[in-house]
């Protein structure tokens, strides 16, 4: 898979290629391209953002320089490229990340990233440039940064060989292998520490047991009880 992050600040993806997932996928093939709109902008002076129409605070990353990034970058129309590639605006407004939309996302042999900054992008950047809108979350970040590198994260951990052991994308947390549900829990050694014991099924070598008890687990997780006991808010 070739993602392509567009993004004011590239230097921030530098901590991120060192993780070991995303350092095994980026060995095996698959690659992580940086494009700082800065390097386009048609504008002298280097100009990226501006002011937004109507007033209000806060700066508004221009639609013609996320347009000469794109076309610099893929060499055509950007209203064409979003109908050959996904296009992702990252926003807040998007549609909620999801194990269903990175397990969708990891299908595609390429994704293209669209980071914003300030008070986040011209409107007609998602609407004419991009195929989607995602955010991580119903809360906003300073920018897309950290948004592209939770997909990338997510992304790259689920295709063969990020990591280590091949079984342990297949049945993790909101999966299909699970129903969508959460985990069910872990335990290492010891088998006892300051008096709180790992389930006893779990020390018992019966795998139908085991088993059994770990999809209960999974399945009991999944209630309201699980978003943090009873549920009120103030
Ligand atoms: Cl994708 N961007 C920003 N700026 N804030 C967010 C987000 C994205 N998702 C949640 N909050």
């Amino acid at each position: 898979m070739q993602i392509d992050v567009f993004t004011l600040f590239p230097e921030a993806f530098a901590w991120f290629e060192r993780q070991r997932h995303v350092a095994n996928a980026l060995a095996r093939g698959h690659r992580l391209g940086y494009v700082n709109y800065r390097d386009h902008t048609p504008l002298s002076a280097g100009q990226v953002d501006d002011t937004p129409f109507g007033g209000g605070a806060g700066m508004v990353l221009r639609v013609d320089v996320v347009e000469a990034a794109l076309r610099a970058r893929y060499d055509c129309d950007p209203v064409a490229l979003r109908s050959e590639r996904r296009v992702l605006a990252l926003t807040p407004a998007g549609r909620l990340l999801d194990d269903a939309l990175i397990v969708e996302l990891a299908r595609e042999p390429a994704l293209t990233l669209l980071s914003g900054r300030y008070e986040g992008f011209d409107e007609r950047v998602p609407e004419h440039l991009a195929s989607d809108r995602v955010s991580i979350g119903r809360y906003v970040l300073a920018g897309g940064e950290l948004p592209a590198m939770v997909i990338c994260d997510a992304l790259l951990r689920k295709l063969p060989g990020a990591l280590g052991h091949e079984h342990s994308a297949v049945e993790e947390s909101f999966s299909e292998a699970l129903r969508g549900a959460p985990e069910y829990p872990h335990y290492t050694r010891p088998a006892e520490f300051r008096g709180w014991p790992v389930p006893a099924v779990l020390l018992s070598g019966h795998h139908a047991q085991i088993r059994e008890w770990r999809l209960a687990q999974s399945r009991s997780r999944d209630g309201p009880a699980s978003r943090g006991g009873t549920v009120s808010l103030p």
